[in-house]
């Protein structure tokens, strides 16, 4: 994790939040390559999500929405974490992740001092709206962005004439209070999350439960992630959210060990059924294509943290390698093997010299292509230096302009992966790259 957490710093990918202030505490800012990322990451969710499934439409719902949803979803009563705090050193645990010995005793695992009595903490952070202090004003932000869905779920069956079976998606920010945080962004006090909320006849739950669960396998397997760092977990009786009747993460193998990326909650119609109890609203689907039969729609909810799939992209690609290509100064290189439609930067163009007109040439190369790719231009250091550093960046291909660049016409073309390099003419650039994003096969 030191290594990953060292380049994304040095690279941009990731930066402390406050850095100047000595950090805060479960916040991260995304630098350059790292808000290129996490954003193609959440467009190739949205794409799947929305672009290639008819019954699936988007949603962007506010952060701060009526306090009285939260007590409607639960997450006043029990969105809670077990917390004790220790006598002498102060340092405050969850009591769910002390060995069971030490809280037997009551004894701190760090200091060996008195630990308090386990007491639940809200993870909600509250603030207030308007001018007052008071409880009247008091207002959360949100835990989870599927909220959201659920108060907007007749809205958007009236506005789109929606039928069930039917699913809305939203990505967006979400917030909690995390006693534990370390682990770079893995845990965050503010992190983003990328929710589908997938609305069916009850009956009809588990086998959209098992589907739903097949389509996001397959999803992670499209876009080049090992699968050997994947699997499954089925939440046993004391793991179940409140809402939920069954429940599956898929886990990766992070630096760390196995954690959770995604979780896939069959949340029955718990809360719609809160949601009509709080609000009076009447929030029945009525199926006009089966003589107005009306029922409350079970959900079955995909829930994938995107900043936590960002550090799963960064730990699955993070490469070390042995190497003895030609300019090249030292023969190890570290290489991020990122799909290339996932990629920060596409192509890097990069001329051998500064002078004789290369620069120009390769300038103009980078101008045509930038209309489609996301393009870098390296002029500065020997050009196995340059190399290194777009594998740095996971940059899956740099062009490389040259005086026969000059006579006629052609580039060389480098792959990252294979650091194999072809003559390509310059014409036919932007076809190639098109071709070899589609056809990307991570080898190694
Ligand atoms: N709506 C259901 C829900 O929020 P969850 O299992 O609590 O379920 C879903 O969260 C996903 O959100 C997790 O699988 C994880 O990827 C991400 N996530 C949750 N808490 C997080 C945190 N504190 N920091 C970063 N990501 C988090």
């Amino acid at each position: 994790m030191e290594k990953i957490t060292s380049l994304a710093k040095r690279r941009g990918f990731v930066f402390q939040s406050s850095e100047i202030y000595g950090g805060q505490n479960g916040a991260w800012d995304y630098g350059p390559l790292g808000v290129e990322l996490k954003n193609r990451i959440a467009q190739s969710w949205w794409r799947e999500m929305t672009q290639l499934h008819d019954d699936i439409v988007g949603l962007d719902a506010s952060i701060l929405m009526h306090p009285r949803t939260w007590e409607a979803s639960g997450h006043v009563e029990n969105f809670t974490d077990p917390l004790a705090d220790c006598k002498k050193c102060k340092t405050r645990f969850r009591t769910d992740m002390i060995p069971e010995e030490n809280l037997s005793a009551k004894k701190c695992p760090e200091c060996g001092g008195e630990l308090t009595d386990t007491r639940k903490f809200n993870l909600m952070f509250k603030t207030n709206i308007g001018a007052a202090e008071d409880s009247a004003s008091l207002i959360y932000l949100r835990p989870e962005t599927a909220q959201g869905i659920y108060v907007n779920y007749k809205n958007i069956i009236q506005s789109n004439r929606m039928k069930i079976p039917f699913g809305i998606a939203q990505v967006g920010k979400a917030f909690r209070n995390e006693i534990v945080t370390k682990n770079f962004i893995f845990r965050t006090c503010e992190f983003e999350q990328m929710e589908m909320q997938y609305f069916v006849k009850p009956g009809t739950d588990e086998e959209w439960f098992t589907e739903w669960k097949k389509r996001r396998w397959a999803y992670y397997e499209r876009m080049g992630v090992r699968m050997d760092h994947l699997r499954w977990h089925q939440h046993g009786p004391d793991e179940l959210a409140h809402y939920a009747k069954d429940a599956y993460d898929i886990q990766y193998l992070f630096p760390m060990g196995w954690r959770e990326l995604e979780g896939i909650h069959n949340r029955t119609d718990y809360d719609l059924n809160r949601h009509t109890e709080y609000s009076g609203k009447d929030l029945q689907y009525i199926d006009q294509d089966n003589n107005n039969e009306r029922y409350i729609p079970y959900i079955i909810e995909t829930s994938a943290g995107l900043t936590r799939n960002v550090l799963m992209i960064l730990s699955d690609a993070y490469d070390e390698e042995k190497v003895a290509d030609k300019g090249n100064e030292d023969d190890w290189r570290t290489v991020l093997r990122f799909h290339p439609s996932l990629a920060p930067i596409t192509a890097a163009v990069l001329p051998l010299m500064k002078k004789d007109g290369l620069a120009e040439l390769a300038q103009e190369i980078r101008q045509e292509l930038k209309e489609e790719y996301a393009v870098d231009f390296d002029l500065g250091g020997a050009i196995g230096r340059r190399y290194r550093r777009q594998d740095e960046a996971g940059t899956p291909f740099c062009i490389t302009v040259d005086y026969q660049s000059k006579e006629d016409g052609t580039v060389t073309l480098r792959y990252r992966d294979s650091m194999e390099q072809v003559r390509v003419p310059r014409a036919e650039l932007a076809q190639r790259l098109r071709q070899e994003i589609k056809s990307y096969k991570r080898v190694k």
